[in-house]
């Protein structure tokens, strides 16, 4: 269909599902085992309702927000997801341009598959951009991506923590393991996607192992201390899923946290993100005394993101913004980059539409007492 015919961003998906090569639509689409999180992810807005307020003056709506002191036209930010180019040639670079030309923030994934360079080469003067870190096993390939995202002005280090291993996605189990081979047989494409610049270190130029191996198992929270030690980028813990971590991140001096179940593709039976935000806001205020949306300790959500009235749900829980992942690269892999921008069009059509029907001509009057949680059992 053509472009003008997509209403929303599901109707993306059903484009992608049509059109796109077999096992990139596998490996976009999957999720861990029954796949049951994320369903979760989307069932668990459609258990949060709007009170909306009335006779409030709406005729001019602001959508814009800061994420992490950075200026973004919406509460909602492009988060890191592997191997674009399966479904596009110019992969990652389409949500680099599409992100610069809408003003919001693209989150560069560890594993993509443009270079970190190329990626951030693609990006326009000032263009905000975030880099999301999966620690190898071998802490100075870790600390090489870390210092060469600092060094090429990368605004914030966004950790992975929900990846001791890779869940079972059994739709991509094919895909994965010809990739494993891949890799080992041809270490210069993993290697090159990895580390991107020139001067890597002696062992960063060494063949690169399978993308499973380069999660690890060991990653503790010394480590995530140790990462403060080496740069000034605030870290972010993306995949947190309980109150008691993400108070350990606040009292740690963390910038924040990414409650996440990675779009359902790690522990299956993982509860959603806003199911997660309800519970950590709560504990936060009892135990901390702070109040959400909060400049020094930022929460995140993503998973199950596809409507500007689900971004305002998480908003008016205490989310500072919302990551929204699939969605975009559905959108790549049909129209490019024009399917990026008229995903991010649709956005903003409906955040501006939704403001006013809830009554909040600002974010920041889009209140906790704007929606009913009752139904979130954390609430
Ligand atoms: C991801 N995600 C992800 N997260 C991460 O930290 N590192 C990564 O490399 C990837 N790769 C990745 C690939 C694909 C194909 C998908 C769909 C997702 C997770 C991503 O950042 C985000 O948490 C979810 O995508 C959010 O859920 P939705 O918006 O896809 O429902």
């Amino acid at each position: 269909p053509a472009l003008a015919e997509i209403l929303n961003l599901h109707d993306f998906e059903y484009v992608a599902r049509q059109i796109m090569p077999e096992k990139a639509w596998a490996y976009f689409s999957s999720a861990a085992e029954d796949e049951i999180t994320m369903r979760e992810n989307h069932a668990a807005f459609h258990r949060i309702w709007f009170r909306p307020r009335i006779l409030r003056d709406v005729t001019n709506v602001d959508y814009s927000t800061k994420i992490l002191g950075h200026n973004s036209s919406m509460p909602i930010y492009i988060s890191a997801a592997a191997l674009g180019k399966l479904g596009h040639p110019d992969g990652e670079l389409n949500l680099t341009r599409a992100a610069a030309k809408h003003g919001i923030i693209q989150m560069i994934p560890t594993l993509a598959s443009f270079s970190f360079d190329e990626i951030v080469d693609n990006a326009q003067p000032g263009q905000v951009q975030f880099f999301q870190l999966y620690v190898n096993k071998n802490r100075e390939v870790a600390r090489r991506l870390v210092e060469q995202a600092e060094a090429r002005g990368i605004k914030a280090l966004f950790i992975t923590v929900d990846s001791a291993q890779l869940g079972r996605r059994e739709k991509a189990l094919q895909l994965i393991q010809d990739m494993n081979q891949e890799h080992t047989s041809d270490p210069s494409k993993v290697t090159k996607a990895q580390l991107g610049t020139s001067n890597v270190t002696q062992e960063a130029s060494k063949p690169m192992p399978a993308p499973s191996t380069v999660l690890d198992p060991g990653l503790c929270w010394k480590d995530i201390f140790w990462f403060k030690s080496i740069t000034k980028m605030p870290i972010i813990l993306k995949g947190v899923q309980c109150w008691e971590d993400a108070l350990e991140a606040y009292d740690q001096g963390l910038a924040g946290c990414v409650l996440s179940n990675h779009g359902g593709r790690q522990l299956d039976f993982s509860r959603s993100g806003i199911e997660v935000l309800a519970e950590c806001v709560k504990h936060l205020i009892d135990k901390r005394d702070l109040t959400f949306p909060n400049e020094k300790f930022q929460l995140f959500v993503d998973g199950g993101v596809r409507r500007a009235t689900d971004v305002l749900k998480a908003v008016a829980l205490g989310a500072t913004a919302v990551g929204i992942g699939r969605p975009f690269l559905y959108a790549f892999s049909t129209y490019g980059v024009d399917g990026v921008n008229h995903a991010l069009d649709i956005l903003k059509a409906e955040l501006e539409m939704n403001l006013r029907l809830v009554g909040a001509p600002t974010l920041k009057d889009v209140v906790p007492e704007m929606v009913d949680a009752s139904n979130l059992s954390s609430h």
